[in-house]
């Protein structure tokens, strides 16, 4: 089964044709340049470019695997959580080209696909495993039985952590998208020379806080005599980093012991930062465990992840419900919508 899947749920235009036999070709177009003028991402703007990238991309991909678009069996695109009118660009052109094509469409979770990124990675993980999703918009503990099966062990109550990194990246000045940016400036501080806060960090539970964070580090910039100073500057990006991996770290050390399991995914986003995967890896080893992260060029969003979720899909499906698919004369998305909510059995 040949699946082209589509992502425009933000900043990100993605396309990619995958198979049973694997990833066959993926393309990607990244908004950051634009949006950067602006420090964030501006809705408008992002769906206007998805409009203008979707179907170059789409034809690229073809093109890369040599294929043709009528070899296409399915067609995955991200329904949601994300922008909705970026998201309604790729939900438009999914379904103008499966109505044509005769194909089913089929809408995909993007933290699912985020989570199934990893399973695009050598070695790949078997299920259950315990998954960490850190991504710009969530930072969330799962318990993932089986594909489609997800159970929320503990969440962020407030900022994400992709979220901390944007925000840090701004009080201290640096280019959008944050995460990148404050991870290389951290690895010339030093640890230790400013201590941040690290709310609920002894919490007997698994949720996090780090809307607090960038209230340190915003007092730590008024008190400093010279904010400017580029070593007090690396020291603070460190100071940052430094916690935010803690936090994540310690949960994560939690909910091993209290799930007993020892098979963990890190996925999202901010699982592309190299101080954060150091850590995690050495934690999980030490304690007997493996640790999966996507490859790193797909823990960012991307079209390869919807299509592998996608493919997964199809394969889970009954042939009455692909029948169902095909009879849809209608779509939507959606901007909200919780991973637990698109579990299924
Ligand atoms: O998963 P993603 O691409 O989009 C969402 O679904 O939100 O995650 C984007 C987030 C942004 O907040 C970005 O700053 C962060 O991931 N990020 C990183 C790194 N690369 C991206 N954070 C820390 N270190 C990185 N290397
Ligand atoms: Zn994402």
């Amino acid at each position: 089964m040949l699946v082209l899947g589509l992502e425009s749920s933000c900043d990100e235009t993605g396309a990619a044709l995958i198979s049973e036999e694997g990833l066959l070709a993926d393309a990607l177009h990244s908004q950051i340049d634009m949006h950067r003028a602006y420090g964030g991402v501006v809705p408008e703007l992002a769906s206007r470019d998805h409009i203008r990238r979707a179907v170059r991309l789409i034809d690229e991909v073809l093109e890369r695997a040599g294929r043709r678009r009528e070899d296409i069996d399915a067609i995955a695109v991200t329904e949601g959580p994300g922008l909705a009118g970026a998201l309604l660009v790729g939900a438009s052109v999914a379904h103008a080209a499966g109505w044509a094509l005769g194909i089913p469409v089929i809408g995909v979770h993007h933290l699912e696909g985020h989570l199934l990124a990893a399973r695009l990675a050598d070695p790949a993980p078997e299920f259950p495993f315990l998954a960490l999703l850190v991504s710009g918009g969530h930072t969330q503990i799962m318990r993932v039985e089986s594909f489609g099966r997800y159970e929320l062990l503990g969440e962020t109550l407030d900022d994400a952590a992709g979220e901390a990194f944007d925000k840090t990246a701004q009080l201290l000045g640096l280019p959008y998208p944050g995460g990148p940016a404050v991870s290389e400036l951290a690895e010339k501080g030093r640890s230790g020379a400013i201590e941040l806060a690290r709310p609920m960090i002894h919490a007997p539970n698994l949720n996090m806080s780090f809307s607090g964070l960038k209230t340190s580090v915003l007092t730590a910039v008024r008190h400093a005599p010279d904010a400017e100073d580029p070593v007090f500057r690396a020291d603070l990006a460190r100071g940052f980093v430094d916690a935010v991996v803690d936090v994540l770290a310690a949960k994560l050390i939690r909910a091993m012991k209290t799930t007993k399991m020892r098979s963990v995914v890190v996925a999202g986003g901010v699982s592309a930062n190299r101080q954060l995967r150091s850590r995690l890896t050495l934690e999980v080893r030490r304690r007997g465990g493996s640790i999966f992260f996507p490859p790193m060029r797909l823990c960012t969003d991307n079209g390869a992840m919807i299509a592998a979720a996608g493919l997964a899909r199809l394969q889970a499906m009954t042939e009455e419900e692909r029948a169902a698919l095909l009879s849809r004369r209608a779509f939507g998305v959606r901007p909200r919508w919780a991973l637990t909510d698109a579990a299924q059995g």
